[in-house]
């Protein structure tokens, strides 16, 4: 299979890169594309070097899949293009994530929403991906209601460079100046801000609309009461979601513990009341950690649970290649 990958360069494509590899996924030809600045740069697969080509029409030509992760913009250009050359786009930008015909898919959730794609499949958004992955089981057994999070999202979920501005930042304190801020609205190094995204009229952030509208849209609950604070973090990598969920009916632990150890994608820790995973565990791996489950004392129909995952894996580079698999599974590709 012929597959390229937009945004090689960046911290999901040369993520999605090395996914493919150790997922033996079939690739006969990697096709790494990225903007003019890196055009002629190398990146590695299975140990053999491909040159980057600055991403053009020609650039899709026989491509059979095409892993985007190069921002709304270009996606909004490139995938149209793509599938008009044949190719089967999976993109990881929010340009087409809520429109109705374009699926929005987690392969352990949804996987029959790719039945009938019209070429362009697009991956959630991070912090939604492992909030759900947590949630479908335990809605299977009790039916969600309602869903409260609060995000700490790591700074890699803003690109390459926010790496730079937390580390940065960093040293400016602990050699006693001012932390600068170009990518945040306040500094982030020793910090925590509210602010994820454009703030609207309503007081709500891009990334906070991103939860409540795209956990439906996966979990096809429409009537889904979501409300969420999305919260950046100084940590380098790995989301972490305190999450209140409330059910139709009245959940037992015992249950609940059962739904979330079997659950695809899910790593339920060993004493699921009392343990908890953090960033820098689940930083370079692929389950969604959950832990802290307990009943909420002022509800009896609600739990909590602290859910941690890598956002550059399960939450961006991963779910993208589990789709390209589900796709070639289910014949689709
Ligand atoms: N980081 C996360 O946790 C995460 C999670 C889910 C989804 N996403 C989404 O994935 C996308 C990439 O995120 P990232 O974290 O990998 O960002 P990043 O590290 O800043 O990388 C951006 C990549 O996109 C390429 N690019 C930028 N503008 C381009 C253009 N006009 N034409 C072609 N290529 C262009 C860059 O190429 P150059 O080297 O040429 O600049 C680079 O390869 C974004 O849409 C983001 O929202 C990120």
């Amino acid at each position: 299979m012929r597959v390229a990958v937009l945004g090689a360069t960046g911290l999901v494509g040369s993520e999605m890169i090395k996914v493919l590899e150790e997922r033996a996924f079939p690739v006969d030809e990697l096709v790494p594309l990225a903007s003019e600045r890196s055009a002629g740069k190398e990146v590695f697969f299975k140990g053999k070097p491909y040159e980057v080509r600055a991403v053009e029409e020609g650039a899709f030509e026989g491509v059979d899949l095409a892993l985007f992760s190069a921002g709304s913009g270009p996606s909004r250009k490139w995938a149209p293009v793509a599938v008009s050359k044949g190719a089967v786009v999976v993109d990881n930008s929010s340009a087409w994530r809520m429109e109705e015909d374009i699926p929005l898919v987690v392969p352990e959730v949804n996987p029959h929403a790719l039945e009938g794609h019209k070429g362009i499949i697009a991956n959630p958004n991070c912090a939604t991906i492992q909030a759900v992955v947590a949630l479908k089981p335990l809605h299977d057994f009790f039916g969600l209601e309602k869903v409260q999070v609060v995000t700490f999202q790591s700074v890699s979920g803003t690109g390459l460079e926010a790496l730079d501005e937390l580390k940065e930042g960093s040293l400016a304190v602990l050699e006693g100046s001012s932390p600068k801020n170009f990518l945040y609205p306040k500094p982030i190094a020793f910090n925590v801000l509210p602010h994820i995204g454009k703030i609207d009229e309503r007081g709500i952030s891009e990334e906070e609309y991103k939860m409540m509208n795209e956990s439906k849209k996966i979990m096809e609950l429409p009537e889904l009461v979501v409300s969420c604070t999305a919260v950046r973090v100084p940590v380098f990598r790995g989301h972490s979601e305190a999450i209140v969920a409330t059910f139709k009916e009245e959940p037992s632990l015992q249950d609940a513990f059962k739904a979330l150890s079997e659950a695809p994608g899910v790593s339920l820790m060993d004493d699921p009341g009392c343990s908890y995973s953090v960033p820098s565990e689940a930083a370079g791996t692929d389950p969604v950690f959950v832990g802290r489950v307990r009943k909420e004392p002022l509800c009896e129909r609600s739990l909590s649970l602290w859910v941690v995952a890598d956002n550059i894996r399960k939450g961006a580079a991963l779910n993208a290649v589990q789709i390209a698999e589900e796709l070639i599974r289910k014949g689709l590709i």
